[in-house]
């Protein structure tokens, strides 16, 4: 099989390294990639926003299949543009692909099919959303999301009424995320702890790959600003059997089987961002992709071939699969730029990783690295992710910090607290 993965952060390398250890595999190329990313496959530099360009590439590199990873090409219809050339392509097309790039789109459809979400409007205007929050219906905290994809810097907690009103009007008047604020939701806050579900479908058979949590605060305790996501951990326990079964019955299955019926099967990888709250599980939105920083606890965690798994999928046959997922747990630590996820300096020069990787339970994915003639140096916001895979939690904790410790580049950053609230 000759692969292409499109993309260039952590989530591609994890990718791109677990589909290359498939004896099956010939080739793995990825457009862009970055520096981790062309040790193991050969990078070649396109945007993934051209899709005339990776239409060409996929034809004269007679790829098998293609593997969208990030969502802004996605919403934008890549999908739709490569399977136009008959290759096969892991990921939803543009309409499905609503699912995250609209939160008016996803909130409607779990209405429509009776998923359980928090309770929610949606809002047009600034100003009628001004005098909601003004009103003595308005019930704080509460949330207010910009409809549509703003890096995931488009959704605030408010705390009260001036909080939200602020928020209103960076969405809809100033237009801080362009035309993603020109619908807002306003919803109810939920109370409990979050968890990623992941699963992979084609349109009909849903394989879930392992739960895992993200720690999207920069600071340690949860504190500051949001990211991308500080750190993941997976075990098999963030749900449990039951939970894991709730989520399937009233979330996922209701999801791919809702979108085949209204004429927009969704193919690719589903991405449930829950709230496991005391009157049961809410879905915070849907992603319709692989995680970051998730796919980097579980991809080490699947046994089986990765490759096999795509191809499946990209024939609608993934009911022939069977996944084999490693029983322990798995880490990530992010190393990011210091400054992150404000402004940072790029261009740092990185050390300790030959030492770093020289631990057989360790990987180390990158996010934002360049090879600059022969030096490998920081290129982004989020850096490396370190995960290391464990028989237990806390095993798998400690051999990711050990890792982190041999690593360093100025004005690294990254938190202490990755997976202790799995520790009970
Ligand atoms: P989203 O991009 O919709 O997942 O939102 C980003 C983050 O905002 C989530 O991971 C939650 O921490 C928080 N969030 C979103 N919706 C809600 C909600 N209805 N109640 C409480 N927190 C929320
Ligand atoms: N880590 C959160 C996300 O990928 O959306």
């Amino acid at each position: 099989m000759r692969i292409l993965v499109i993309g260039s952060g952590g989530r591609e390398h994890a990718l791109a390294w677990k589909l290359s250890q498939s004896p099956r595999v010939r080739a793995v190329l990825c457009a862009p990639g970055n520096g981790g990313i062309a040790r193991i496959a050969r990078c070649i530099p396109v945007n993934p926003q051209d899709a005339a360009a990776l239409s060409r590439l996929v034809q004269e590199e007679k790829i098998d299949f293609a593997v969208v990873g990030p969502e802004a090409p996605l919403a934008s219809g890549l999908v739709d543009a490569l399977q136009a050339t008959g290759v096969g392509v892991l990921g939803p097309t543009k309409n499905a692909a609503q699912l995250e790039s609209s939160k008016v789109f996803a909130k409607d459809f779990m209405r429509r099919h009776g998923i359980p979400t928090a309770d929610y409007t949606t809002y047009r205007d600034p100003d009628s959303a001004l005098a909601y929050l003004e009103s003595s219906d308005a019930r704080y905290p509460l949330v207010v999301k910009a409809d549509g994809l703003a890096a995931g810097k488009g959704v605030v907690v408010a705390r009260n009424e001036q909080e939200a009103c602020h928020a209103v009007r960076r969405m809809m008047m100033e237009k801080e995320f362009g035309s993603a604020g020109d619908r807002v939701l306003i919803e109810d806050c939920l109370r409990g702890v979050e968890a990623s579900y992941i699963v992979f479908t084609d349109g009909d058979t849903i394989l879930p790959a392992a739960a895992s949590r993200d720690h999207k605060a920069v600071f340690d305790g949860d504190k500051g600003p949001n990211t991308g996501g500080m750190g993941t951990y997976s075990t098999d326990d963030i749900l449990g059997p039951n939970l894991e079964r709730e989520v399937l019955e009233t979330v996922i299955r209701p999801a791919v089987d809702g979108m085949r019926r209204e004429g927009t099967p969704f193919r690719g990888i589903l991405y449930a961002g829950l709230m496991l709250t005391e009157q049961g599980v809410r879905v915070l939105e849907f992603n319709v992709r692989m995680g970051d920083p998730e796919c980097q606890v579980i991809l080490p965690r699947l046994q089986s071939d990765f490759a096999e798994l795509c191809a499946a999928l990209c024939r609608g046959r993934l009911r022939d699969y069977r996944a084999e997922w490693n029983p322990g747990a798995a880490v990530c630590v992010v190393l990011a730029s210091g400054g992150y996820p404000g402004s940072y300096t790029k261009g740092k020069a990185i050390s300790g990783l030959d030492m770093a990787e020289e631990d057989s339970r360790v990987a180390v994915f990158h996010a934002g690295t360049r090879l600059e003639s022969d030096r490998l140096v920081t290129d982004g916001g989020r850096v490396l992710g370190v995960t290391a895979v464990e028989r237990d939690l806390a095993s798998a904790i400690m051999a990711a910090y050990e890792a982190v410790n041999k690593i360093s580049f100025e004005g690294m950053q990254y938190r202490r607290d990755i997976g202790a609230k799995g520790l009970k």
